[in-house]
């Protein structure tokens, strides 16, 4: 990779990465096909492999479910007849709400080899987000846990006329109780013979992931079978993983994280992928990372945070561990967060960046690349990347090093969105000549390394999930009491960032204690404990820009001013300790 040493080094230019040979590598006869299923699972039994562990399954209770690859071949073929004998066409969206299970490997498989659309979507949301995402994501099949639909969609189901078949798992393994259109997923996938996969492209859609907005309803990035080829190249370049390594992703399925490097870049790569059903508990992971002899974590900031708390002593108790590598992603992990995991580990916290739009990690501190703590990475073999400005018309390439300006990306990355559903319009805001602009604000140092400053945006980051404050909005605005209501991130030791809820309220409602716990409420019922405001601060106007916009800004403002605020976000910038250890 190019990379100068002085002036604007910066630039990352990267002209010829051979992806015709991961395309080669992962495709096999060149037929113009190419399937992530066919990738992830029966590639690897072709080669031999087939008994090899492809997902090693922790339940709450420790209990432990092996899937080797052929198992895994054959069951997502299982599914892919199921949903082919529902009618499902190429193209189609099956959404999926459920938590870290083993099924959700056979259903995201199955839907690929069926030439469905895999849209998993966060179990933690209420039945509101999850509502308007079925609906904009036009899902006509939904493979979901059984406890969860009952909760958070059939009460709304008459709503969703698109949505025609719903594919049930019972708790604990065990079969599902007679609902209204629906069927058991489990029954039917071991009833039914496995098929191969339908004849896909690399541009053929393959997963739908929906990311917040500041305005608008949520929109969906699509993307298609040729990520597969970026997942490979970066679970290689960033992890090093091959056929000995143990992964561990710890990310909700709903979020890309999950389907990225929860799912295909281990599986694409070979490697067993660990999944463990229960939520981030520090003793619980030290006791996973040995036991399991994880070889490459890829956790988040919030975890990371959540470890510290607990002490570095608790951590080397657990020394004797097999890591290589732990990286995160999500947020920034300051230079103090790098070092505790080589005090703590053994193996220093590697940050890297990317989004759901670039669908697979874009830039990172990887082996070989450089490490810089504190700082995003350098952009990795075949992406490039560079701080632009756009004053007014025509994006300008910032020339001078430590100057901010918005991150671009160019085009040809295998694995960049191929456009949202749903989208008014933003298509055009964020590409211009030939360059994605990703809404982050960076400053790129003399030797490549990207440093997070911020978003251009008002979006809400929340224990490393986007939150954009207008969904937020909508939602209160629904609650009778509520005139106008402007929802910011306020700063928290944990998740870095809250959302909080500035209100006006309707003639003849009090503002007061009462009222504010009615909201929350409220708010937590229609939205999901993730999404809803912590707290709701009552005021008579909210401040507005002439033209009547609100202005997020201000309200920001007062939320890090409120006596209970810490003042986080000073500490949490990029530390400019640095050490490069290659
Ligand atoms: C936003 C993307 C994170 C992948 C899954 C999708 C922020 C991400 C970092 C980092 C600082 C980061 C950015 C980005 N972000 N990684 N290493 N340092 N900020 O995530 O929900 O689409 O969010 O997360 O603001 O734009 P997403």
């Amino acid at each position: 990779m190019a990379s100068a040493k002085s002036g604007n080094a910066a630039k990352t230019v990267e002209t010829s990465f051979p992806w015709d040979e991961t395309l080669a590598e992962l495709s096999g006869p060149a037929d113009g096909c190419l399937n992530i299923a066919t990738a992830c699972a029966d590639h690897h039994v072709a080669a031999g492999r087939g008994d090899n562990v492809a997902v090693r399954w922790l339940g709450r209770r420790l209990e432990r479910r092996d899937i080797t690859y052929r198992q895994l071949a054959d069951l997502s073929g299982r599914a892919a007849a199921v949903l082919a004998g529902l009618g499902l066409a190429p193209g189609d969206t099956v959404a999926v709400l459920m938590d870290r299970v083993p099924e959700l490997y056979s259903a995201a498989l199955g839907i690929w080899k069926a030439g469905g659309v895999y849209c998993p979507l966060f179990a933690a949301f209420g039945p509101g987000p999850i509502k308007a995402r079925l609906e904009v994501g036009r899902a006509r099949v939904l493979i979901a846990s059984e406890e969860l639909y009952l909760r958070k969609v059939a009460p709304g189901r008459a709503g969703l006329p698109q949505l025609e078949h719903v594919l049930l798992l019972g708790e604990d393994g065990g079969s599902v109780r007679p609902h209204d259109g629906c069927s058991d997923f489990r029954a039917l996938l071991a009833a039914t013979p496995p098929v191969g996969p339908v004849a896909t492209t690399p541009d053929s859609p393959a997963f739908l992931h929906f990311t917040s907005g500041t305005t608008g309803t949520p929109k969906g990035a699509l993307h298609t079978h040729r990520a597969v080829l970026a997942h490979l190249v970066t679970a290689r370049a960033v992890f090093g993983l091959g056929e000995a390594d143990i992964f561990w992703c710890t990310a909700d399925p709903g979020w890309i994280t999950s389907t990225a490097y929860g799912v295909i870049a281990p599986l694409a790569a070979g490697a067993t992928v660990l999944v463990d059903e229960a939520d981030v508990e520090p003793r619980r992971w030290y006791g996973i990372l040995h036991d399991e002899k994880v070889t490459a974590w890829y956790t988040t900031p919030t975890a990371i945070r959540t470890m510290m708390r607990f002490g570095a002593a608790l951590a080397r108790s657990y020394r004797e561990n097999s890591l290589r590598v732990v990286a995160s992603v999500g947020e920034p992990l300051n230079g103090e967060a790098v070092s505790w995991g080589q005090k703590a580990l053994g193996v220093p916290f590697l940050d890297t960046w990317w989004q759901t739009e670039t669908g697979a990690i874009v830039v990172a501190n990887a082996p070989g690349q450089g490490r810089r703590p504190g700082s995003m990475g350098r952009a990795l073999p075949g992406v490039e990347a560079a701080v632009m400005r756009c004053d007014g018309t025509a994006p300008k390439a910032v020339e001078a090093a430590d100057t901010v300006g918005e991150l671009a990306l160019r085009l040809d990355w295998p694995s960049m969105f191929s456009g949202y559903l749903g989208g008014n319009g933003l298509l055009t805001n964020c590409f211009r000549e030939g360059w994605y602009f990703t809404g982050d604000l960076v400053k790129q140092d003399a030797d490549g390394f990207f440093w997070f400053i911020g978003r251009v945006d008002d979006m809400i980051k929340c224990g490393g999930l986007q939150i954009g404050p207008f969904e937020v909005e909508g939602m209160l605005m629904d609650h009778p009491a509520v005139a106008e209501v402007g929802v910011v991130g306020k700063p928290d030791l944990l998740l870095r960032e809250v959302p909080v809820a500035f209100a006006s309220l309707n003639p003849g409602f009090e503002a007061g204690d009462a009222l504010r716990a009615e909201l929350l409420s409220f708010a937590r019922q229609e939205l999901g404990n993730v999404l809803a405001p912590r707290e709701i601060y009552f005021v008579d106007e909210l401040p507005k820009t002439f033209t009547g916009k609100i202005l997020r800004r201000v309200l920001k403002a007062k939320a890090l001013a409120e006596p209970d605020g810490t003042d986080l976000l000073a500490a949490l910038p990029p530390c400019p300790g640095r050490f490069d250890d290659e």
